[in-house]
């Protein structure tokens, strides 16, 4: 029942939260993944038995999803919906999902509040999100620390967390806002987590051969604050609160 999520700093920190919930439900549930592009996510919870809905504005990244479903045998437990994630609303019933995932969408929409509503009258009640936003804290330090001051300290002061125009993320967050929004949607947020509290900061060249225990630290460290608060991405499990 458990997907075996890959062993990598970038996601092992979520598939701890994920298949905690997995195991306490112990049934196949309906997921929506809401920007959930090539199926990182999709594949392997569709390969333990889950049903998979997956939107995403880009259809490049929808046929990569329908191919790697395919490969895996699990075509027939996932689907792939191109949509925009602000337009969730029209695209999906409501109370429906026992389970949405958001990762990495929140930078980008037009109005995060509306898809914040809109994915969690997605889900029935006593359904839960797991979202995933870039914090705004990391992008400050990576940018010192790789001598880029100036963006640095504009991105301190940024309201919305953004380093300059040429950004590509419209927005970052930290884990009050992100709180907050949640909140503003009406789920209750039961877990925040870190991921990549130092993985992004190490060179290449000082990791090798210690994945293993950069992992184990970066489990450690994601619960605990203040590393949470400084890690790359902030990630909420956030419910839907029953009836
Ligand atoms: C950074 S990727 C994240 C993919 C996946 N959620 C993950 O964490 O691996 C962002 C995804 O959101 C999609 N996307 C961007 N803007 C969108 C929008 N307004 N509505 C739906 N999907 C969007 C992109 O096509 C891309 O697949």
């Amino acid at each position: 029942m458990e997907p075996k999520g890959p062993a990598s700093p970038r996601t092992a920190v979520v598939w701890a939260v994920l298949r905690a919930e997995l195991d306490r439900t112990n049934r196949p549930l309906t997921v929506l993944d809401v920007g959930g592009g090539t199926g990182g996510f999709a594949v392997p919870l569709a390969s333990a038995g889950h049903r998979v809905t997956v939107i995403d504005a880009s259809p490049d990244a929808l046929a990569a999803l329908t191919r790697r479903a395919a490969e895996a045998g699990v075509a027939d437990r996932v689907r792939a919906v191109q949509g925009d994630g602000d337009a969730l609303a029209d695209l999906v019933p409501s109370d429906s999902a026992d389970l949405v995932l958001c990762h990495s969408l929140l930078e980008v929409v037009d109005d995060p509040v509306t898809v914040v509503k809109a994915l969690a009258a997605t889900l029935r009640p006593g359904g839960v999100a797991s979202v995933l936003v870039a914090n705004r804290v990391a992008a400050v330090l990576a940018r010192a620390v790789n001598g880029h001051l100036d963006v640095a300290t504009a991105l301190l002061a940024d309201p919305e967390g953004r380093a300059g125009g040429r950004d590509t993320l419209r927005r970052r967050f930290d884990l009050e806002s992100a709180g907050d929004l949640l909140a503003a949607g009406g789920l209750v947020v039961e877990q925040t987590h870190g991921v990549r509290v130092v993985a992004d900061l190490l060179p290449g060249a000082v990791l090798e051969g210690q994945t293993e225990a950069l992992l184990a630290f970066e489990l450690a460290a994601s619960e605990l604050s203040p590393y949470r608060e400084v890690a790359t991405q902030l990630h909420l499990f956030a419910r839907r609160p029953a009836a």
